[in-house]
């Protein structure tokens, strides 16, 4: 990839003046670059996804095909969201793909974290070039690269161990035929998101919560089953709905629930019943190179875990996550 280094003369995007003349100048650039060719994008529904969205839309309007992989590792509800936004709201060329068995099938038996996002990333654009075949003149691929993703893989680059391959950035197959169009690619989250107000993306789109590429994956810990992925989707549908009650979620940066591989004994209906823990992580930062950790009042905290204890099959217990970035990374794996 070429022009990888943010210039030292560019201005850190705060403002709405500094965001129209950064579309501006990414509009015609993307004009410039696909002609009149159709592009696919990746659309997950996070930040970075809907803003490229937002931004290629203006650029080129239906030339925009928007895919949706549901790789089975999305957060709960997510997938219709996307489908309803997208879909029916902003009328965009929506393909919806449902790979969840594809990918799970994959992953099955594989505990190491790389492995495993190795795995989901090259899945990824497996399933767009099954996507992009059925299409006609598609010859770009459009990605919400920010610019922490290309800071890491310049590290690794350079030969320095990388903390974690971002599965956005690297792995794409010697004989893909896309040339990439990453508008953002250069910008820090915090400026993603300027970006996206003033692109007129709806407020709570734009300061949703940050998630990862390869999703609710690289927070069910090692080998992923199935049974284990839908108690953390619904461990994690608890958390969110209560920070949404308490005003947490306007909040705090990025908020979730990861399950390990291992089970204790607990008690339940005068039974022995073994189960796994919740670990409850919320941080915040303003670019995710560092983070600090919020802290939750402890009636909120005795609510979640009141709730997902009760509501949820196989969880016996609920722990919270006090390490900031350094020397915890924000996702476990
Ligand atoms: P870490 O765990 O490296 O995460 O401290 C920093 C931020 O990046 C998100 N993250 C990803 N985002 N593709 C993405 O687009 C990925 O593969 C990926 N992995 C982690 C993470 O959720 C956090 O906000």
């Amino acid at each position: 990839m070429e022009n990888n280094v943010r210039p030292a003369s560019m201005a850190r995007i705060t403002n709405f003046d500094l965001a129209n003349a950064f579309i501006d100048e990414q509009v015609e650039a993307v004009r410039q670059q696909v002609g009149d060719k159709k592009v696919l994008l990746a659309l997950s529904g996070g930040v970075d996804s809907s803003v490229v969205a937002a931004l290629l839309i203006k650029a080129i309007g239906k030339q925009l095909v928007c895919v949706h992989v549901n790789h089975g590792l999305m957060r709960k509800d997510e997938s219709e969201n996307v489908i309803k936004v997208f879909g029916q709201e902003m009328d965009a060329n929506l393909i919806y793909v449902d790979a969840t068995d594809r990918f799970l099938d994959l992953l099955k038996g594989v505990s190491d974290p790389e492995s495993k996002r190795k795995i989901i990333g090259k899945e990824f654009i497996e399933v767009f070039a099954d996507e992009a075949r059925k299409l006609e003149g598609v010859e770009f691929l459009a990605q919400g690269t920010i610019y922490p993703d290309i800071l890491e893989s310049i590290k690794q680059a350079e030969g320095k161990k990388a903390v974690k391959s971002h599965h956005n950035v690297g792995g794409l197959p010697e004989d893909l035929k896309f040339s990439l169009v990453e508008p953002i690619k250069l910008l820090f989250k915090d400026e993603v998101r300027v970006v996206g107000e003033a692109l007129g993306l709806p407020h709570a789109m734009v300061y949703r919560q940050p998630f990862p590429g390869p999703g609710l994956g690289v927070r069910c810990l090692g080998a992923i089953t199935r049974d284990r992925l839908a108690a953390l989707r619904e461990a994690d549908a608890i958390l969110r709905d209560e920070f949404d009650k308490c005003g947490l979620a306007e909040k705090v940066w990025q908020y979730f629930v990861v399950i390990p591989d291992i089970k204790s004994v607990g008690v339940k209906d005068e039974s022995r019943y073994e189960g796994w823990p919740a670990i409850i992580r919320a941080v915040n930062t303003t670019d995710a190179m560092s983070a600090t950790i919020e802290e939750i009042p402890y009636a909120v905290l005795h609510k979640i875990t009141d709730r997902i204890t009760k509501e949820v099959e196989g969880i016996n217990r609920v722990l919270m996550d006090l390490t900031p970035k350094p020397v915890g990374t924000i996702e476990w794996e």
